[in-house]
């Protein structure tokens, strides 16, 4: 198997069990069963929280794009590796009954976990759907907004990724992605490791080379719209201040 498939192997298996055991991994290892916390250090406000169902609630994301994506009335919005669903379903109450979000993720069982809790809690606008990142089931300039949360780091083909939002995007569309990315290099033996890669670490790009991809995809005035230093307690003593959690825009 080629590397790039074991990484894909691996992340896919890792988030398979999370989906069916439970438990967090990404954003926040130390912070354990505290995931309104954990979501709260991440950007999402109480009232967020209060109003999303709290089984999709599984602390995995860096960040809050819903909420930076100024999303509208009746626009199309999609989730790039949307999990047990939490930022579709905030999507979901922003763009009301005209729009509608749609969440993709290669693992089965989030998918499936995913759709479980909108048919249990009677989401009407939402639609999750299996598949990769890389390779979008979507059709050309069919979305107006891409959100992504802790996942494009993940990706062995990240140049790929974002040419498969490029093209799903309507033009004049716009991207909002949290994500994790690195200050300078990250040591050698921690970028070989898989389980560091699960864990949103060693597939992170050097900031620059991150923005640069986007604008290699095509999209234009890219910025960071908002950044924090990713690092807690129990993390390898050699990471913190080497990774930093940014939300990523730029425009189509
Ligand atoms: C860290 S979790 C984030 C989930 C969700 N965005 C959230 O914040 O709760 C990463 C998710 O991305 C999915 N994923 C990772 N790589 C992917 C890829 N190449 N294509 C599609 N989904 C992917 C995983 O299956 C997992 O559900």
């Amino acid at each position: 198997m080629q590397r790039e498939d074991e990484i894909k192997e691996f992340v896919k298996k890792r988030y398979g069990e999370l989906a069916t055991q439970g438990s967090s991994c990404c954003s926040c290892p130390s912070c354990g069963p505290d995931l309104q916390a954990q979501a709260g250090a991440v950007g999402y406000s109480e009232q967020e929280l209060g109003s999303v169902p709290s089984e999709a609630l599984m602390g995995l994301g860096c960040g809050n794009p819903a909420a930076l994506a100024e999303l509208k009335e009746g626009e199309v919005v999609l989730d790039l590796g949307s999990g047990p669903g939490v930022d579709v379903f905030l999507a979901a109450q922003r763009v009301g009954e005209s729009g509608r979000v749609i969440g993709v993720d290669m693992t089965a069982e989030m998918v499936e976990k995913a759709q479980r809790i909108a048919s249990r809690r009677g989401y009407h606008n939402v639609e999750f759907r299996m598949g990769e990142i890389e390779n979008l089931p979507l059709d050309d300039e069919s979305v107006d907004v891409i959100i992504s949360n802790c996942v494009i780091n993940l990706s062995p083909d990240k140049l790929a990724t974002f040419r498969e939002a490029y093209r799903v995007l309507k033009p004049g569309g716009r991207i909002m992605i949290s994500d994790l990315v690195t200050e300078g290099e990250l040591p050698e033996d921690v970028r070989r490791s898989f389980e560091a890669w699960a864990g949103c670490i060693a597939g992170a790009l050097e900031r620059q080379e991150y923005l640069d991809t986007i604008k290699q995809a095509g999209f234009r005035e890219v910025t960071i719209a908002a950044q924090h230093s990713y690092g807690e307690p129990g993390m390898d003593e050699r990471l913190p201040g080497r990774i930093t959690s940014v939300q990523a825009k730029a425009h189509k």
